[in-house]
């Protein structure tokens, strides 16, 4: 038995990861899992609640984000990486935590009403969306993970989260380890026009997509808007592939050189670009080949979905004999 402290996180397969998602979450991932026992999940049940009108996509997407997970050294022998709802007892600690959970706290949470508000064009008036968080809470119960690496964007569920465990602990006894939220270091990266890096503003760069195509985006993506012809003079510190070049350029000479040279005009934005695209290649070119090697064959990827999901199912399984033990049922 692992004695290390358990984390568990997850993100919806709801399509291709992009750069940002790269040195936000995964490569904090990829740290995390030398020190304590990861589980990654897949929540595909989670897509299934914004996406049960067409779940057309969830099937592909579930080895897509998996292929994004691996390419970028999340790594199977280290973590157990699977699909939620290949691990039946998410439904089921779901169902035992629904019990307990006030409609007001569900009705109440900020995700939800600003996500009905947002997402007009889907009906989530349903009941299944209203426990998204009861869903979320049950997938890190479920590990008694001591801690939860999530975006700021997550913290009100982390919250939601502790209350049901305090309210669960409080109705059955200590059964739930109250977990911690760990934020990921908010990477500045952003995308081609300069707002912060999403698909759903499609300006990204894909960790999937291959030197030649990011090379052709990172060619027409803005710059200081000061720096209009070639002789103008721009601010590093104004300019969104200076924020990039901070992420991929490791090398400070360069970096000084290329700062000066846009305060004075010495440099052209693509110049500048052309010495960004040398670093994004250097780490993202083996990434993004690793990763096509890696989809040639499913059947590998499958192959660790279900080591995955065997090896989370073992703490599933002790979990949810405590759940019963502590709600007295008869099983
Ligand atoms: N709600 C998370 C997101 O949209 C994904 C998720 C599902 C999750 N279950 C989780 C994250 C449990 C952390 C822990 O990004």
């Amino acid at each position: 038995m692992d004695e290390r402290k358990r984390i568990f996180s997850a993100m919806r397969p709801t399509g291709k990861l992009h750069y940002g998602h790269m040195a936000g979450a995964l490569f904090n991932w990829v740290k995390l899992q030398n020190e304590y026992n990861c589980f990654w999940g897949i929540a595909d049940w989670h897509a299934m609640m914004s996406d049960y009108a067409d779940t057309s996509r969830i099937k592909d997407n579930c080895y897509e984000i998996l292929l994004d997970w691996l390419a970028v050294g999340v790594d199977p022998e280290k973590s157990a990486i699977f699909v939620q709802s290949h691990v039946k007892q998410h439904a089921e600690i779901h169902l035992a935590l629904s019990m307990i959970t006030p409609l007001g706290w569900l009705q109440r949470c900020p995700t939800y009403k600003e996500q009905i508000l947002n997402l007009q064009n889907k009906d989530l008036s349903t009941y299944a969306f209203l426990g998204y968080p009861t869903l979320m809470a049950g997938d890190i119960l479920l590990y008694r993970s001591w801690a939860v690496p999530v975006g700021e964007d997550q913290s009100a569920h982390l919250e939601l989260t502790r209350e049901i465990v305090r309210r669960f602990n409080g109705f059955y006894g200590e059964v739930f380890p109250e977990p911690e939220t760990l934020l990921t270091p908010a990477a500045k990266m952003p995308g081609l026009d300069g707002r912060k890096m999403s698909k759903s503003y499609g300006n990204s760069l894909d960790i999937a997509e291959d030197m030649d195509t990011v090379w052709n985006k990172l060619r027409t993506m803005v710059t200081d808007p000061a720096r209009e012809r070639r002789t103008d003079k721009g601010t590093p510190e104004k300019c969104p592939v200076w924020d990039i070049h901070k992420f991929f350029n490791k090398n400070a000479e360069e970096m000084a050189e290329l700062h000066e040279g846009c305060l004075t005009a010495g440099c052209g934005c693509v110049d500048c670009k052309k010495k960004l695209m040398a670093h994004v290649a250097e780490m993202m070119d083996p990434i993004q080949k690793r990763r096509a090697e890696l989809a040639k064959n499913r059947d590998d990827l499958t192959q660790i979905l279900e080591e995955g999901a065997k090896r989370a199912r073992v703490v599933a399984e002790a979990t949810m004999e405590k759940v019963y033990t502590a709600m007295k049922m008869l099983h």
